[in-house]
Order: structure tokens, then sequence, then C-alpha cells
């Protein structure tokens, strides 16, 4: 009986996912992913592009020993957060120190002003941001980050930082709901996301390149060159990255109107690049089974990744996943069919 508990409490754990909308999440489609990897025989598994997360949450609430890996540091944080971390959350008196605390900082009010949000919430997010320096355990210092990340995204307009200003307010309760409150309820959301699956899970940030890991299942879900739409996650996201850093180590180019900091380079972005790089990571994981996501209109095409599959690995299979991306290029505004994308899960064994 009690058997039967545990085993509910772990598959209903998934819906505890603090979701977001990240570009290229596998949010939507996560059901049909795990449809095909669940013939795979794999204790471990390891997502070289985490992103969201929401790949290594799912194959966590599956019971499996999970390594993740992701340059940007607004995901390696989520990450720390509620799937490397088992059991430590961030508790109500350590809320009040991020909230109550007073502090000077004035950074991201000076830097900022105007551009994202107003000087109210500047002020709240140069008090929080420091404050978070005062907490020391690593994981509720990733609570707290990933919180804070998620509220400036649910409050910002598509939750993007590539504009300024409010554009694209459609005045729902996301954008109305204050920062400070936004924030609360998400410290709330990854602390109820923490669980144990009695593995030992891992977080990273590091380039896929860099990265000397590996595991009985390797997941690949790079950011794919497309001439159709944008793959640059620094310039999406560049204000939240900037932010779980604050802004260390980074240089912000003061000429550009979002005061965005240079890109983080990726071989997977570049034409010119994307072949080599897929050669090396396969290579790198040729002893794992390999799962590939792959999106229609990319580089390299399904033909050319199939083929360069097949040099590492002897038998390889491609599924298709019927799958529209609500955003990732402005094209369905026009009412055009270019944003039809179809998703395709590769295997090689
Ligand atoms: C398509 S997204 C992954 C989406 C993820 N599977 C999900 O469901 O949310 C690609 C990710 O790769 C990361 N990335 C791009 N180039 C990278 C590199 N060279 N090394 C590590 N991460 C990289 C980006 O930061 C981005 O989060």
């Amino acid at each position: 009986m009690n058997n039967q508990i545990e085993i509910e409490e772990l598959v209903d754990q998934f819906t505890l996912f603090p979701g977001t909308r990240y570009m290229g999440s596998k949010n939507k489609i996560i059901y049909e992913i795990w449809e095909i990897l669940k013939h795979i025989e794999f204790d471990s598994f390891l997502d070289v592009f985490a992103g969201s997360n929401v790949v290594s949450y799912f194959m966590k609430a599956k019971d499996k020993a999970v390594i993740t890996n992701d340059f940007m540091s607004i995901s390696y944080y989520a990450s720390k957060a509620i799937v490397e971390n088992s059991s430590t959350i961030l508790t109500d008196d350590e809320l009040e120190l991020l909230l109550e605390s007073p502090s000077n900082e004035s950074f991201i009010s000076q830097t900022f002003k105007d551009l994202y949000f107003t000087d109210e919430e500047n002020k709240f997010l140069d008090q929080v941001r420091a404050n978070i320096e005062l907490i020391h355990n690593e994981y509720k210092k990733a609570i707290a980050i990933s919180a804070l990340v998620r509220a400036c995204m649910k409050k910002r307009p598509r939750g993007i930082f590539t504009f300024i200003g409010h554009r694209y307010d459609d005045g729902r309760k996301d954008i109305r709901k204050t920062l400070q409150d936004h924030f609360i309820d998400n410290i709330q959301d990854f602390n109820k996301a923490v669980f144990d699956n009695g593995t030992i899970c891992q977080a990273n940030n590091k380039l896929s390149q860099d990265l000397n890991k590996t595991a009985d299942l390797v997941y690949l879900d790079p950011p794919y060159y497309s001439p159709k739409s944008d793959n640059d996650y620094v310039r999406r996201y560049h204000f939240v990255e900037g932010l779980s850093k604050n802004w260390n180590g980074l240089e912000i180019q003061d000429h550009t109107i979002t005061k965005k900091f240079k890109s983080y380079q990726s071989p997977f972005s570049k034409r010119e690049s994307a072949y080599d790089a897929f050669h090396n990571l396969l290579k790198k994981h040729q002893n794992s089974v390999i799962a590939i996501s792959y999106s229609s209109n990319s580089i390299p095409t399904k033909e050319e990744l199939s083929n360069i599959l097949k040099e590492y690995k002897n038998d390889v299979e491609v599924h298709e996943i019927d799958h529209t991306y609500s955003f990732g290029n402005q094209n369905h505004k026009r009412g055009n069919k270019s944003n039809i994308v179809k998703e395709y899960l590769f295997i090689g064994r």
C-alpha cells in the first residue's frame, strides 16, 4: 500500500515542474518523447543542452540518475535547484531576509532604468539580488536566483528582453501581478519541485564541447542554425542571464539599446561550424545510446544529420513528432504556415 502511494507521488511529481516559455522547450512534447525513449533500457541520462530542464526533470521523476548541462547560467541554477538538489528548500525566514534586508545596491536601477521594469521594480531587484549573496547554501541560493529569474520572465511581456518598454503588454494577469508577488510565489513553486528520486543527480554549466561526462542515454537538443528563426539565447534572455550571474564577468555593450552583453559563442548556431560540432559530440558519446531532437528547416538537414549519426552508430531510427511552435519566429502573426515545424527524434544505438 505504501509502495503504491510512493509510486503515485513520483508520477505526479512531474506536474510540479516550474515551466517557462523558454525558446525551444520540449514541454509540449515531453510525453511523445517519453513514448519513444521508454523502450530504451537506461539508468543514467545526460541532457547536454538542458535549457528549461523540462526533459531532465521528467527523467528525474522517472527515477533516472540525471546529469544536466547548459552554457546558460539561468538553466544551470534551475537545474541545481530542482534536479541536483534532492532535499533543501528555502525557508520563510530566509525569504524574509531576502525581502527585508536593506541594501544600497543600485546597479540594476542605474543600468536598466526605463528599459524593462519600473524604478520601484528595479529597486526591488537590486535589493533581492544583493541579499541573495547573504545566503551561502548553494541549493538555497539556486532556488532564490531561479525564482527571481522566473519572476522577471513572467512579469515581462512575451518573457523576453529583445525589446525595451512595454510593447506586447496585453494586460494579462501575470503582467498585472507585482514582481514581489511573482517572486514569493516562485519560491514556493521551486520549493515544491524539490524531491529525492534515490539517485545522485548533477548540474553542469559548461560548453558542450568541454563537458567530460556521459551516461547510458545521452540526449542532444542543440540550438540548430535556421535561416527562419533566431536561436541566440543570450540575445533573448540577457537580462535574466545577467541577473543570475549578478553580471559578474559580463561586459555590457553600452552602445546597445537593450544593454545586453556579448553573446556566448556556440558552434551549433552557425552554419559553418555546426557539422564539425556534431561530429565531435557524437564521437565523444559514441559508447552511449544517443537521442537527438531535431526540427525541420534546420542545418544540418535531416538527411545530413542521419548520415552523420550513422558514422558513429550501427542502428539509427528516425521518429517524427507533430508539433507547431507557438513562437521562435514572428511568422505566425502574418498568418503564414512557415512556423509549422516538424519535430524528429533520432535514436542511435
Ligand atoms: C533547444 S535549447 C534546449 C531546450 C531543452 N531541451 C528544453 O526542453 O528546454 C538549446 C540549449 O542549448 C544551450 N547551448 C547552446 N549552445 C551550447 C553549447 N555549445 N554548450 C552548452 N549549451 C549550449 C542553450 O543555452 C539552450 O538552452
